[in-house]
């Protein structure tokens, strides 16, 4: 039993949901102990604007750079776990029709037990090759934090560089991943976003078309956004906190 209060419109909104989407962002991942690119830099990185290494001009300048501080990203990401607001998306799924739409290039929430429809920025375990493309197995990162570049490895088809399997600011999003997400957004009828600034289009997109098509759209984030003043009901509290309230209050006497 999860005794933090929810708005009991919420509940009765929610436990009407017949078709739900989860639509998380780095807010999401906070709690497991995953920095937002806004949170402060330690060591190496301190000195570098992440919104700056996560462009096809830095990789073009110095991949090495890119690659460790990706590297550095996938062994962190790999050490930490879910928390109890994924665990609670995958129980909600468990009971009713829900699609995970994430902006995370983490695995938290598979971890936890969901199928995420769409990684609509990639994942960091999908490197594949910058020339032609072909997929690289992923070795899970490093350890410990790289004091300079990394060379980045070699495909194996071609022999090119190895890059990333995120979405770079610049770049377009996965077609797929994109036309999975829209189908998911146009059909439900609550759509519950949950740790993005809402800022990095064309995601941030997705709420509105959702609150156009008839659904109800609920904001979780301990901070208003851009999104706030365009839907009916904010919460401000935190994933951890909030989803697990919500997912408990919906099953009543379970
Ligand atoms: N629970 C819920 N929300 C939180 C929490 C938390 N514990 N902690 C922080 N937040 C909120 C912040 O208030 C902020 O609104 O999460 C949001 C994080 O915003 P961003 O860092 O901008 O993350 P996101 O919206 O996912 O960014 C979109 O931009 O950084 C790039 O490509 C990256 O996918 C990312 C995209």
């Amino acid at each position: 039993m999860n005794s933090h209060p929810v708005d009991p419109v919420l509940v009765d909104v929610a436990r009407a949901a017949r078709r739900v989407v989860v639509f998380s962002g780095a807010g999401m991942s906070a709690e497991s102990g995953v920095p937002t690119f806004r949170d402060a830099q330690t060591g190496l990185w301190a000195q570098f604007d992440p919104t700056e290494l996560a462009t096809p001009e830095a990789w073009d300048r110095d991949s090495g750079l890119v690659w460790a501080w990706y590297q550095w990203r996938t062994g962190l990401v790999r050490r930490v776990q879910p928390h109890a607001g994924h665990r609670a998306v995958a129980d909600w799924a468990s009971r009713t029709q829900l699609s995970v739409v994430t902006q995370n290039v983490d695995d938290l929430h598979e971890r936890a037990g969901s199928d995420v429809v769409a990684h609509l920025h990639g994942s960091l375990f999908s490197p594949r090759c910058s020339r032609c493309g072909a997929a690289h197995p992923t070795d899970g990162g490093v350890d410990t934090e790289p004091t300079g570049p990394l060379a980045p490895p070699s495909c194996e088809s071609c022999g090119g560089a190895v890059r990333p399997g995120v979405v770079w600011f610049g770049e377009a999003l996965p077609e797929d991943a994109w036309t999975r997400a829209v189908a998911a957004v146009e059909t439900c009828d609550l759509m519950v976003v949950v740790g993005t600034s809402a800022v990095v289009h064309p995601a941030a997109e997705l709420p509105i078309l959702a609150a156009r098509t008839g659904a109800t759209v609920v904001e979780i984030n301990p901070e208003a956004t851009d999104l706030s003043r365009h839907i009916s009901h904010t919460w401000r509290t935190t994933a951890a906190t909030g989803l697990p309230a919500l997912v408990d209050a919906i099953g009543g006497d379970r």
